[in-house]
């Protein structure tokens, strides 16, 4: 079949996400995010799987209503499968072998990484421009950063990587430690609109190759306000701007000055970045920039498909389904690594 219906699943962290999709193109996409974790500062586990529980079946539902398209239409569906939290991931598995049994259609199994950065082929339009191969990506989420070459949708080579934290983990411990709230990358974005990116300095380490490092500089962000709150107790307070454009600068500095590097050293024209951090408004304008000077065709996300969501899910899926990998009921979902 040239065109399926494809109905896809995202729950691997705090977002309940459906979409549906006609071949490449996106008909529908609905995100239900789970507040109940903001209190806590940081995504509770056990409570992510049970809003998911709660979640699925309307979110789903509305997602069929808004594609405007009836449960018997679907012809196949996909599911993130890992990596994750264990119990989130059991719920979109579990809802998605359901389905597809109940209806008799396949399962298609998506590597939510993979999706990331496949996001970049979901067409809204027809004249929505999408990649060509080779194509370099950086997929910068809250749980990973890698610089990856793609020379098809599923043959993605690791040019260079975090050897700790990734970058999303070092913007929201950043906000954790002024006590900014959770998650943390979007205010800093926010707060750092108003501030001096220069205003204070924090040094990125030298790290070989095409790696990253994020740890350290999470360190040193900490040591400089543990030492200047011994002074002054409303240091961040008075400084809040200042020191959340100064943090961003040194995230987004780093990434992009690797990004650059690799890019040239692999010949390639084509970069994306795909991710959570994709969303970070500094990331997005010295990515563009990176391009123009370069003279390399450069792809950022539309915002709503740089967070975790199903649409990204659904053309992965897609692309599986042309290739007729269809996933078995018996596979189980994995929190790391492929598995
Ligand atoms: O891809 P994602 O939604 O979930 C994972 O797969 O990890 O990424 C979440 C990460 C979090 O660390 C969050 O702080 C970060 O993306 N993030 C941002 C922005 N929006 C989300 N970081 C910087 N600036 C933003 N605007
Ligand atoms: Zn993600």
């Amino acid at each position: 079949m040239q065109n399926p219906i494809i109905l896809a699943i995202e729950s691997s962290c705090d977002d309940t996400s459906a979409a549906v999709l006609r071949g490449d193109r996106l008909l529908s996409n609905v995100i239900a995010s789970q507040k109940v974790h903001e209190q806590y500062g940081g995504v509770v586990p056990e409570l992510a799987s049970r809003a998911h529980q709660q979640n699925i079946v309307p979110v789903v539902d509305g997602a069929l209503k808004n594609a405007g398209v009836e449960r018997g239409d679907v012809d196949a569906v996909a599911f993130t499968r890992g990596p994750g939290l264990m119990g989130s991931l059991m719920v979109g598995v579990s809802f998605a072998k359901g389905y597809a049994q109940g209806l008799g259609v396949p399962l298609l199994e998506v590597n939510h990484l993979q999706a990331h950065v496949l996001s970049h082929f979901i067409r809204e339009s027809d004249d929505a421009v999408v990649p060509e191969f080779p194509l370099v990506c950086l997929l910068v989420s809250g749980g990973h950063t890698q610089i990856l070459l793609l020379r098809s949708h599923f043959d993605m080579e690791v040019l260079g990587q975090t050897i700790d934290d990734a970058a999303g983990e070092a913007m929201d411990k950043a906000a954790k430690i002024m006590d900014l709230g959770y998650p943390g990358g979007p205010v800093i974005d926010r707060l750092a609109q108003e501030g001096d990116p220069q205003a204070f300095h924090f040094a990125t380490p030298h790290i070989a190759g095409n790696d990253y490092s994020f740890s350290g500089i999470k360190t040193s962000f900490l040591y400089f306000l543990r030492d200047r709150l011994v002074e002054e107790p409303d240091f961040v307070e008075r400084h809040k701007a200042d020191l959340c454009a100064s943090v961003q600068e040194c995230i987004v500095g780093f990434l992009v000055k690797k990004l650059e590097k690799a890019v040239k050293e692999s010949g390639v024209k084509q970069v994306a970045i795909a991710g959570g951090v994709s969303a970070n408004s500094l990331l997005r304008r010295r990515v563009e920039e990176m391009g123009r000077r370069r003279h390399w065709k450069v792809f950022v996300p539309p915002m709503r498909f740089c967070t975790d969501n199903a649409a990204m899910v659904g053309i992965a899926g897609y692309f599986k389904y042309l290739r007729g990998e269809y996933a078995d009921i018996s596979l189980p979902p994995y929190a790391k690594k492929e598995g």
